[in-house]
Order: structure tokens, then sequence, then C-alpha cells
């Protein structure tokens, strides 16, 4: 979407969010959903400076800044929550997106604990904190806001190679659940979006698989009715749950996976 999009239909009009992990792939495509969907501004942040900067400046100077957070450091969230409060009145959307996967394609016989430690840092602890300091923000200022995490269609399944990848994300829907329960009576919603197989460098990096090879095998497999699944679907759900037209939908998961299931997904992406 280019054209700005009239004021009535725009679902998050005049709103400040903040976007982490949004340097690449499914984060930066949903900052710009969101400045499109009329945001008053969007704070994206990531580790990826360089990209990161890159992107803000695509959206545009004048509704989206670049903030340095590494979602693992409790003070580097609170900070990025209390300068985004300070500098623009208050917060109303957080979309908590960073993550990372395992190591690589392993069962629990070759785990590599020292990566799961890592994994468990940024998927668990890192959402943990961004809905802690989203929340408290949101609580401290009255807002009624909305507070979107993304976990993975792993989320309620096992998986044949991400056991880490996999347990994290089960940590991330007992966070939403519990969070959820705690802050309704505040007016403050907490879901999570739980994408399928898209085709971001998460996973060419993870499955050493180059881009066009990904995109063929996707377009072959895991088509839905508007072709593969793309960064656009998950966006699309991240805007619904932090907008008014799910005003009484909270403590969910919207799994946006085409049907297709994690036994697919082995079968195409098998090194
Ligand atoms: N791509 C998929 O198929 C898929 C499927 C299910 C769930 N997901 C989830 O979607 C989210 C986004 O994934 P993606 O596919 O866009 O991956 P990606 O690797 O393209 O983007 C993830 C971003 O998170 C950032 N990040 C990593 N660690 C961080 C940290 N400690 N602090 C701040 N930022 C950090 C990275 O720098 C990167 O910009 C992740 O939570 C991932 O688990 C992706």
């Amino acid at each position: 979407m280019t054209e700005a999009m009239p004021v009535t239909l725009a679902k998050l009009h005049g709103k400040v969010a903040i976007v982490t992990g949004a340097a690449r792939g499914i984060g930066a495509f949903t900052a710009r959903h969101f400045a499109d969907h009329g945001a008053r501004v969007v704070v994206i942040a990531d580790v990826q400076d360089s990209k990161g900067k890159e992107v803000a400046a695509s959206i545009g100077s004048h509704r989206c800044t670049y903030v340095h957070c590494d979602v693992t450091d409790e003070d580097q969230v609170k900070s990025l929550v209390d300068s985004t409060v300070e500098q623009y009145g208050q917060l109303d959307v957080m979309f908590s997106n960073a993550g990372i996967m395992s190591a690589s394609v392993q069962t629990v016989l070759e785990l590599d604990l020292s990566w799961y430690d890592k994994v468990m840092a940024v998927n668990a602890r890192g959402n943990a904190a961004c809905v802690k300091h989203a929340a408290r923000a949101m609580v401290g200022k009255g807002v009624r806001g909305s507070i979107v995490c993304t976990a993975s269609f792993v989320a309620e399944c096992g998986s044949e190679s991400a056991t880490d990848y996999t347990m994290s994300k089960h940590a991330v829907l007992g966070l939403v659940r519990s969070a959820s329960v705690q802050l309704a009576a505040r007016g403050v919603r907490v879901n999570c979006v739980s994408p399928g197989l898209v085709g971001t460098p998460l996973v060419t990096e993870t499955f050493k698989i180059g881009e066009e090879e990904l995109k063929e095998k996707l377009a072959a497999v895991y088509t839905g009715s508007e072709g593969p699944m793309m960064e656009k679907h998950v966006a699309d759900a991240v805007v619904f749950l932090a907008s008014q037209e799910s005003a009484f939908v909270t403590g969910q998961n919207l799994v946006v996976e085409g049907g297709f299931g994690s036994k697919s997904l082995s079968t195409i992406l098998k090194p």
C-alpha cells in the first residue's frame, strides 16, 4: 500500500506504536503497514542499526524513528518504552516481534543448550520484558492499548527439528494468556499472532536455502488463495489485533498459516 488511506479506513489512525525486530522481515513489513494504516508514529527497534535506520527512513522520518534495543536487556526495553512515551505522550500499540531460530536443524538428541539459552533469552524473556514495560506504560497513562506478540505455528504443536524454538514459542502463549487475564480490567488487550512459513532471512539463514529456491518451493507447495504466504498476511492479522476491530479479543493466538501445518513444512525444507 503506498497511497494515503482515507482516515475513516485507517485502522490505527493517530496511534503511537512500537515494533521490535523491525529491521527486516515481518517486523519491517508490519511497521510500514502500521504507518499505512494511519499510525501517528511507529518507533522501530532492533539490534541491526543500519538496516533499522534504512527501514525507518523509507517509511518516512515524520512518522517513523529507529531506536537500538536488544530485547534480552530489560533496561534497554524499559528505555525504549519510556523514551517513546516521553516523546509522543503515550503508547497505544506494542508489537513484540523480535525473534531468533534454532542454531540448526536438530532433534533433541543433538540439542545445543548454549543456543537454547539464547533462543529463550530473545523469544521468551524478550517478549516478557516487552509486554511488562508496554503494559506498565499503558496502565500508567490509563491507555486502553493493544499488545501483540509474535509466536509461531509451532506454538501449539511439536516440531520435528526445532526443540528450543518450539519451547520458546509455547512460552509466548503462556505469557499472552496470563497477561491478558491480569490486564483485562485495565482495558489492555494482549494477543499473539502465529505465522506459518514466510520466506524471510530467518528461514533462509536457518535452513541454508537461497531466497529464490525457497520462493519456488513455497510457490509449489505452500500456496493459498493469493499465492504463497507473505509478510503482508501476517501484518494484516497484526493490524486487526492492534486495532479497535478486535476490541473484545484478548488472550488469543491468531494462527495465520493457511492450514498447512508443521508436517508439510518439514517436507518443504528438508535439507
Ligand atoms: N519467517 C517465518 O516463517 C516465521 C514463522 C513463524 C514465526 N516467525 C516469527 O516471526 C518473528 C519475525 O521473524 P522474521 O521471519 O521476520 O525473522 P527475521 O530474522 O527476518 O527478523 C527478525 C528480526 O529480529 C531482530 N532481532 C533478533 N534478536 C533481537 C534482539 N535480541 N533484540 C532486538 N531485535 C532482535 C533481528 O535483527 C531481525 O531484524 C520472529 O519472532 C519469528 O520467530 C517467523
